[in-house]
């Protein structure tokens, strides 16, 4: 396909309904083969091509759009013969809706063992039977293919923090050279776009460096993707540095275009980056915190192991999933404290609600006009305490 055409296509993909007058914030609507994506929004994480403790009924009832799936977990175990056997990721796992999924290297590098990075790929051993695998943008294009999401991440290097500029450097050049192989992977592959076809997003690195990212950014954009992502944050970089980032990042990327901020954040993280102008996040810590007794409010987290929750019979929240009203603090906790599954599944059901009504929340001050008061709201009232 023409680079012509190929520009002219993201605007049916990505409609632009309105904007912040007073940051850069965007409610929009994305079209997906398994449908529409009303943006801002929360992507439970589905790793195992399950959102943890919660069922795809569950998941509906929270009104959760799109999940996340990861190629490598899936890759390693049951494996694509078997997803692809069944139909694709969707009908594997009984969920109907969109579906995206992360191309592999960044969980390569959190959990594989003997790592090697080459020009061509990443060479391990997987972190289930041992047995040496290889993947490099080709085969994780082939992978997302076949396991038939809506929107395949590319695969790119993660480069960790704090790093020198000259690696950052050569990391960021690495994921650009790797995002041109998948490109004509795609080109050769999947020509097809519109109505059905797979969505490609390119991942902008660069570390904390401003030209670097920069750079990467015009790149990735040259070579046109359906949609643009930041990669490389909350790898330990300072949340200033996040925050940095996303201003270089937004503005170079195009308008009619969704943007994704990988692997984020808190809540007060995730509204300050729909003020710069993000539309997507996904993040580990409503599922991951529910099953070790957190809890999300408005004002904070609450550890529901501590004894001062012990005879505290209020609700989690005023504003809960309705699966989880009735329901004390004192009495999850002692769900959590016995290990009952019990526990875990209503905190998880709580979390995502908070985080996926936060995100509905922040569409709807962003089409009322009012982002600005909400954006100070949720920042004054949310207390980051050590637990
Ligand atoms: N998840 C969180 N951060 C990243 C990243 O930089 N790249 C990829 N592929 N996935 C991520």
């Amino acid at each position: 396909m023409s680079a012509t055409l190929r520009a002219l296509l993201p605007t049916r993909m990505f409609e632009l309904l309105a904007t912040d007058p007073n940051s850069s914030a965007r409610r929009g609507r994305l079209t997906t083969p398994h449908g529409v994506i009303e943006t801002p929004i929360f992507m439970p994480v589905g790793t195992q091509a399950t959102v943890k403790a919660v069922h795809p009924e569950e998941l509906r009832s929270l009104n959760a759009q799109i999940i996340l799936g990861n190629t490598y977990h899936l890759w390693v175990r049951p494996g694509t013969e078997i997803i692809g056997a069944a139909g694709g990721l969707h009908k594997f796992m009984n969920w109907d809706r969109p579906i995206l999924t992360d191309s592999g290297g960044f969980q390569v590098f959190s959990l594989a063992k003997l790592r090697k990075l080459k020009e061509e790929g990443c060479y391990f051993n997987n972190h289930v039977d041992g047995s040496p695998m290889f993947l490099g943008p080709e085969v994780a294009m082939e992978i997302q293919a076949t396991l038939g999401s809506d929107i395949a991440m590319l695969f790119d290097e993660c480069t960790p923090w704090p790093c020198k500029p000259e690696d950052a450097r050569s990391s960021m050049e690495l994921t650009l050279r790797w995002a041109r192989r998948c490109r004509d992977w795609i080109d050769q592959h999947q020509p097809q776009t519109g109505g059905g076809a797979q969505l490609h997003f390119g991942i902008v690195q660069g570390s904390t460096f401003q030209d670097l990212r920069e750079r990467c950014a015009r790149e990735m954009v040259a070579m046109g993707f359906s949609g643009y992502a930041i990669g490389g944050l909350s790898v330990g970089e300072p949340e200033e540095d996040m925050m940095r980032i996303a201003e270089w990042t937004c503005p170079l990327l195009p308008q009619n275009q969704a943007r994704y901020a990988m692997g984020l954040g808190t809540p007060p993280q995730m509204v300050e980056l729909i003020a710069r102008g993000i539309d997507m996040f996904d993040c580990v810590l409503p599922t991951r915190l529910a099953r070790n007794g957190t809890a999300f409010t408005h004002e904070g987290t609450l550890n529901l192991r501590n004894n001062k929750f012990a005879k505290d019979f209020r609700p989690l929240a005023e504003d809960t999933h309705p699966l989880c009203q009735g329901f004390s603090r004192a009495y999850i906790r002692h769900l959590i404290n016995t290990q009952e599954v019990l526990g875990l599944r209503l905190i998880s059901l709580h979390n995502l609600h908070f985080y996926l009504s936060l995100a509905a929340r922040a569409r709807s001050a962003i089409e009322q006009g009012c982002f600005a008061d909400f954006r100070e709201e949720v920042i004054a009232r949310y207390q980051t305490r050590p637990e």
